[in-house]
């Protein structure tokens, strides 16, 4: 669990130049260990991401009594136990920050015979979870949250599910996920169709334990009652955290920098094309697959940028970028225009509000709407900076800093250790200003 005393200062640094080494995508790195818990045999996970909220889910399997080995950092090695095979928990199980340990495995423990109780830290104690409990209580589930609709959740095994063909609502992986894995067990067929495509790993990753499940973009459809063989998983490094080296070499005079084989899975990589929109240059070499997945080097330098309107049929495809995107924003000629990207008020933070605040605090100006902002470029000042529990509002301002004419203290960063252990490390390496707050 993050600790909220530790603080850093961000300050205008060395153009960022070298090669980095981004840790495991925090996606995939939830789902292969779910999967090869369920899954019959052992599987080995390579990549793992040695986060907090990656951390939590396998513990949490722990405690679902399936034996994990962690022989070196970032390998796990998951004894799987069958579908039918997790023991009840003697104690609430704590997702950390996590909401897609939380919303997953809401879908995956509806349909065990036995009661569990999902609670998160103070930050996913916040957020919304009708949106899985919904279409898992049409699938026969019976889930208890607070009057709100937030954690904890209070799941009551033993009910018999049945398939649904559910149209969500909402543009989210998470809840997709939740629908399909408890599909798994459910009588009959499953499908969700999605408003916009969204990541897709849950899918993929089904099929390569080999699960019959059908899937196109926006569609996914599985039979209830099927087992998980299990596999080897290579995860490969987040996008999302290469999000932040992009969008500061972008905007740091005299940067380049290469970022070794990061996942490039279309559905993640909505930030690139909008930085190319800016005029960011950023080239991909050495294009490969990684357990599945596209991967490439990615090679940025330095490149004025101007404000675009964001197309919003990318804004899916970036959903966790948006603070990056503000940054670059910020550093930009020209507004840049964020419409269609209301699901940012309910992540680990309300990240439109907590970028709107603190690009103000450093001097901006930004015009806040429900679904979006628009972001006045300029010389950004130093200031203090609210992270409100969210890793990504963290390393977004320790980016600004880098443009920043004084120093921008950004405020209880432990929890960048939730999605990016090492980044002050890496960040440090790359040639960021960037220094712990004494005291
Ligand atoms: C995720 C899906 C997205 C994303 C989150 C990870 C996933 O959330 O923001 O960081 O791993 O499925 P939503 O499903 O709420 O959009």
């Amino acid at each position: 669990m993050s600790q909220s005393s530790q603080h850093w200062i961000a300050t205008a640094g060395q153009p960022l130049r070298g090669s980095v080494e981004i840790p495991g995508d925090k996606s995939v790195s939830h789902r292969s260990v779910m999967l090869a818990a369920l899954a019959d045999g052992v599987s080995t996970v390579d990549g793992f991401l040695e986060g907090e909220d990656t951390r939590a889910t396998a513990s949490i399997f722990s405690q679902l009594g399936v034996r994990i080995e962690t022989p070196s950092p970032s390998r796990r090695i998951v004894h799987g136990v069958g579908v039918d095979g997790l023991q009840a928990p003697s104690a609430a199980l704590d997702c950390g920050n996590a909401g897609t340990g939380m919303r997953l495995l809401a879908g995956l423990l509806a349909a065990q015979p036995f009661d569990s109780v999902l609670v998160g830290d103070a930050s996913l104690s916040g957020r919304p979870m009708r949106r899985v409990t919904g279409p898992l209580e049409q699938m026969g589930a019976r889930i208890g949250t607070d009057a709100d609709g937030t954690p904890p959740l209070r799941i009551h095994g033993g009910q018999a599910l049945a398939g649904i063909d559910f149209a969500s609502p909402v543009a989210s992986a998470q809840v997709k996920s939740a629908v399909l894995l408890a599909g798994l067990y459910a009588q009959g067929h499953t499908s969700v169709t999605e408003p916009h495509p969204t990541r897709d790993y849950t899918e993929r990753m089904l099929s390569a334990f080999g699960v019959d499940i059908e899937f196109s973009p926006g569609y996914a459809r599985l039979r209830g009652g099927q087992r998980l063989r299990a596999t080897d998983i290579a995860v490969p490094a987040d996008f999302s955290s290469a999000a932040f080296f992009l969008v500061a070499a972008s905007i740091v005079p005299g940067s380049e920098l290469r970022l070794r084989a990061v996942g490039l899975n279309p559905r993640r990589t909505g930030l690139l094309h909008a930085l190319r929109l800016m005029g960011a240059d950023i080239c991909e070499e050495n294009p490969s697959t990684h357990g599945g997945e596209p991967v490439a080097d990615l090679v940025v330098r330095h490149a004025p940028l101007r404000g675009i309107q964001v197309p919003e049929a990318l804004v899916p495809d970036m959903i966790d970028e948006f603070p990056a995107l503000f940054v670059a924003a910020a550093c930009a000629e020209g507004p840049t225009v964020v419409t269609g990207a209301a699901e940012l008020r309910v992540k680990e933070s309300d990240r439109l509000a907590a970028m709107a605040t603190g690009l103000r605090t450093l001097g901006l100006q930004v015009d806040e709407t429900p679904d979006g902002a628009t972001i006045h470029p300029g010389q950004m000042h130093g200031g203090s900076i609210q992270t409100h529990h969210d890793h990504r509002i963290s390393m977004a301002f320790v980016v600004a800093g880098q443009r920043a004419s004084g120093q921008v203290q950004v405020n209880d960063v432990a929890n960048v250790a939730t999605s990016f252990p090492g980044f002050d490390r890496l960040a440090r390496e790359s040639g960021f200003g960037l220094e712990d707050l004494a005291g």
